[in-house]
């Protein structure tokens, strides 16, 4: 069972160990320490599509999963509040009934930098990491999508790498497969090394079905990146989760 953390055991004794946020409860009254955050190389590059095809992951394990966007740029009114597409996937997606304060606690309108969407609104990191530990105690994973890059900034002070770091969990990073990647696959990994964030492997998103080297790229990016590969997910006209999901190498992220 993949680990993080200071302990070396999924599952430890209520009475022996005292929680942090990275932990949820089960309903043996043992805490299990499993949560993921979801970054990637650029905006637009399949954090959304990875993400669920993680939560599917854990869900065939029998594992209940939760997902979260804790910052979301380009919203919706819905039902008299901002709402995001990607945060409403991941809601429909999640083993329980998330309240959508939780999952998406800032949801701002315009499709710009949530530094410049926020209109001055101020990120109080510690309210997300409020609702993380309200998530985490709803489910026995639980997977969460950044925004943008590694370090796209989130308010004048805060960067995702931040958010990820406070979190205190692993991360997953999503390369796009596409002409470029490995410069950015590259910047990005060593830019999460830098924070002394784990990042516990990276998934090959394949977005462009005409790019020609594809398995090539991927190979180069398997001899550059020193964190495994957890799965190529393939191209696909539309998302079908099921498919993406069947594709993460179970004994790498189980
Ligand atoms: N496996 C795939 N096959 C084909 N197209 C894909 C695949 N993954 C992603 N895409 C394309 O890339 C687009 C962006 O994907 P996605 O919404 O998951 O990116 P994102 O990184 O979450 O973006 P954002 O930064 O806006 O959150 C999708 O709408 C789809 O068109
Ligand atoms: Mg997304």
């Amino acid at each position: 069972m993949l680990e993080f953390g200071s302990m070396s055991h999924a599952v430890v004794d209520q009475a022996t160990y005292t929680p942090c946020l990275a932990e949820a409860c089960t309903e043996s009254g043992k805490f299990m320490k499993k949560a993921y955050f979801v970054t990637g190389t650029d905006t637009e590059v399949g954090k959304t599509w990875a993400t669920l095809a993680l939560m599917r992951h854990f869900q065939n394990q029998q594992m209940t999963v939760a997902g979260m966007k804790p910052v979301a740029a380009g919203c919706e009114m819905l039902d008299g509040e901002l709402k995001n597409e990607d945060a409403l996937l991941i809601q429909q997606h999640s083993s329980v009934r998330l309240a959508y304060q939780d999952l998406n606690p800032y949801a701002f309108e315009l499709p710009v930098s949530p530094h410049l969407a926020c209109a001055r609104q101020k990120l109080d990191l510690s309210h997300i990491l409020e609702c993380f530990s309200k998530i985490q105690q709803q489910a026995e994973v639980v997977i969460v999508e950044g925004a943008g890059g590694w370090l796209a900034p989130l308010s004048e002070q805060y960067d995702i790498a931040d958010l990820a770091k406070a979190m205190d969990i692993p991360v997953v990073l999503v390369v796009a497969i596409k002409l470029g990647c490995i410069n950015h696959a590259r910047l990005s990994f060593e830019a999460i090394q830098s924070a002394a964030v784990p990042c516990v492997g990276w998934l090959a998103m394949c977005v462009d079905p005409e790019m020609q080297m594809q398995k090539e790229n991927i190979q180069t990016l398997e001899k550059k990146i020193k964190a495994p590969l957890l799965g190529v997910l393939p191209y696909q006209d539309e998302m079908r989760v099921d498919d993406l999901e069947k594709n993460i190498i179970r004994e790498k992220l189980i």
